[in-house]
């Protein structure tokens, strides 16, 4: 369970403090399929970025499972990020100078797994890129590259993925490649999945839609996902 509590976030922007998110208190359960919409600027990044421990709250708190990230020291904080989340930056943010395999070799390598080459390759093997392991990210198109993506965020199973966009750069066929390896992860693994989307049909096949606008909660709804994801594999 992810707890958000009355998380405020403030930076300095031209001469003045700007409130990026506003007192946004809410609860993520483990396992629920979340996405966050709303329009440019209105602090979904931000959002994602806060429950990554990538950056810290100006106040308010973010824990998980009880345990209190946003006060966590560094690196208290990596262990955290190592442990439990995923991350899918809506820009690939692959390393150029590393080879597909490489790119996903590098978490499972900072865990210490002894298999780490087998799982990456057996990783890229499911999503579609069992022949472009040795392939550098420039030599890749921006679907695969998204796949590398996701094969690396997933590698070490963490119990929390969270994706900023994913599909936002592909075009809607790879999108939806994309997106239904991330709706495989979350039903084989029970993967907490949390989307930031633009695409309404990504939305709605989440179980839970949360709109931002100007850095607080417009609204907050459950959709009839299941229902619907449960027709379309029929
Ligand atoms: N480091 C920063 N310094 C100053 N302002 C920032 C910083 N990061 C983000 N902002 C501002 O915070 C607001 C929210 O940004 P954020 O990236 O969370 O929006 P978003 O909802 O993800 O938008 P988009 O849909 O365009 O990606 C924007 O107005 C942005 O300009
Ligand atoms: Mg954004």
């Amino acid at each position: 369970m992810i707890t958000i509590s009355h998380l405020t976030m403030r930076l300095a922007g031209g001469g003045h403090q700007i409130t990026i998110l506003d007192d946004v208190t809410l609860e993520i359960p483990d396992k629920q399929r979340v996405a966050i919409v709303g329009p440019s600027g209105s602090g979904k990044s931000t959002l994602l970025g806060l429950i990554a421990g990538l950056d810290r709250p100006t106040s308010g708190s973010i824990a998980l499972n009880g345990v209190e990230i946003s006060t966590m020291r560094e690196s208290a904080l990596a262990r955290y990020r190592r442990d439990h989340i995923g991350y899918i930056f809506q820009s690939f943010h692959l390393i150029p100078t590393l080879t597909a395999l490489e790119n996903v070799l590098v978490p499972l390598e900072l865990a210490g797994m002894r298999t780490a080459q087998d799982r990456a390759t057996e990783l890229l093997q499911t999503v579609g890129l069992g022949e472009r392991l040795h392939h550098y990210p420039v030599q890749l198109s921006g679907g695969e590259q998204q796949r590398v993506a996701v094969a690396r965020a997933f590698a070490c199973h963490p119990p929390i993925l969270l994706a900023d966009e994913p599909t936002g750069n592909l075009d809607s066929a790879t999108g939806q490649h994309v997106m239904n390896l991330l709706l495989a992860l979350h039903r084989d693994y029970g993967t907490t999945l949390v989307l930031v989307t633009h695409d309404r049909a990504i939305a709605s096949s989440m179980e839970r839609v949360i709109a931002l606008r100007d850095g607080r909660i417009e609204s907050d709804t459950l959709t009839d996902s299941d229902n619907r994801l449960a027709e379309s594999a029929q």
